[in-house]
């Protein structure tokens, strides 16, 4: 198989183990690209790529910039802070705006769920979730997994505890759709008010007390607090949220083993991850986001061959 079973890609939920597979092995290849003195491919030379962001972002939109233009894609900026959408604009009409000026494909990040399902529906070109709202950010998930997969060799088997904000996460939701995908066991952690009720029916594991967390894992994926998404208050204060869930030198230390850290970004430090910690040898951060251009290329490149 080399071609995507997908014309978008909105979800994780959506796709097969086969896609992700499929992404991963055209990551490799084009990760091998990245480190040649020159980084640049003829791949997507003929594509006009329209980057739509309602949303703020600095490494999701970076990336999926830097991956267009290592690819030869025409590349928008579009950014609704200072576009027509403060003048009332709907999302579609903004979107047929963009694509009537012949754009291929649109990468979207937006904040209500299900944004970018709406306008796959309703125009023609391939689309990209660069996160909705607090449903699914896929490429996020699948550079988490391609992470995990060089640093420890496989997926299958491994044991990933996220910790943090799961309720307000998309993060968590496309991590534990993938993981599962590919063979991992997942556990979340974290205050009970911000682990979703009926979570368990997702076949994960469901842990309060973090240092049992950190002492079952393989790997640990710490989500920030996503304050901007919480209209009331979840915990006492951010104080207390760092006392009892703040991942810290000192609990590594006392585990047997070692564990990796991941941190999609952008991280609060000393609220959820102590600079101990994000900054150590068990911390492969900067490596997720190194990995984020590769996956983003090999989504776009396989995304263009299933037009
Ligand atoms: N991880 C992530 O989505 O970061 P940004 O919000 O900066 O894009």
């Amino acid at each position: 198989m080399s071609q995507l079973s997908t014309k978008h890609l909105l979800g994780i939920k959506d796709i097969s183990s086969e896609d992700i597979q499929l992404i991963f092995e055209t990551a490799d290849n084009f990760k091998e690209v990245l480190n040649r003195p020159i980084k640049k491919v003829p791949s997507l030379r003929d594509i006009t790529i329209a980057n739509i962001f309602f949303e703020n972002s600095t490494r999701t939109k970076l990336s999926f910039e830097l991956a267009e233009k290592r690819l030869s894609a025409d590349v928008v900026n579009f950014s609704s802070s200072n576009s027509s959408v403060k003048k009332g604009e709907t999302l579609i009409d903004t979107v047929n705006n963009i694509l009537s000026m012949k754009v291929d494909m649109v990468v979207m990040r937006h904040s209500s769920p299900g944004a970018p399902h709406f306008l796959s529906r309703n125009i023609k070109a391939n689309i990209v979730n660069a996160g909705d709202g607090t449903h699914e950010h896929p490429t996020q998930a699948l550079l988490d997994a391609f992470s995990i997969r060089e640093k420890l060799g496989d997926v299958a088997g491994k044991k990933v505890a996220i910790i943090g904000d799961i309720l307000h996460s998309r993060v968590a939701l496309s991590n534990i759709f993938c993981l599962q995908k590919l063979g991992a066991e997942v556990m979340v952690c974290g205050p009970i008010t911000l682990i979703p009720k009926h979570i368990t029916s997702l076949g994960v594991k469901v842990e309060y007390d973090v240092q049992k967390a950190l002492a079952w894992c393989d790997v640990a994926n710490v989500l920030r607090i996503q304050l901007e998404r919480q209209q009331i208050k979840y915990f006492p204060s951010l104080r207390e949220y760092s006392l009892y869930y703040g991942v810290n030198k000192k609990m590594l230390d006392r585990l047997d083993k070692e564990i990796v850290i991941m941190h999609p970004g952008p991280i609060n430090r000393g609220v959820e991850l102590n600079s101990d910690v994000a900054d150590s040898e068990h911390s492969i951060i900067l490596n997720q986001v190194e990995n984020g251009v590769a996956i983003r290329m090999a989504v776009l490149y396989l995304l263009a061959g299933a037009k």
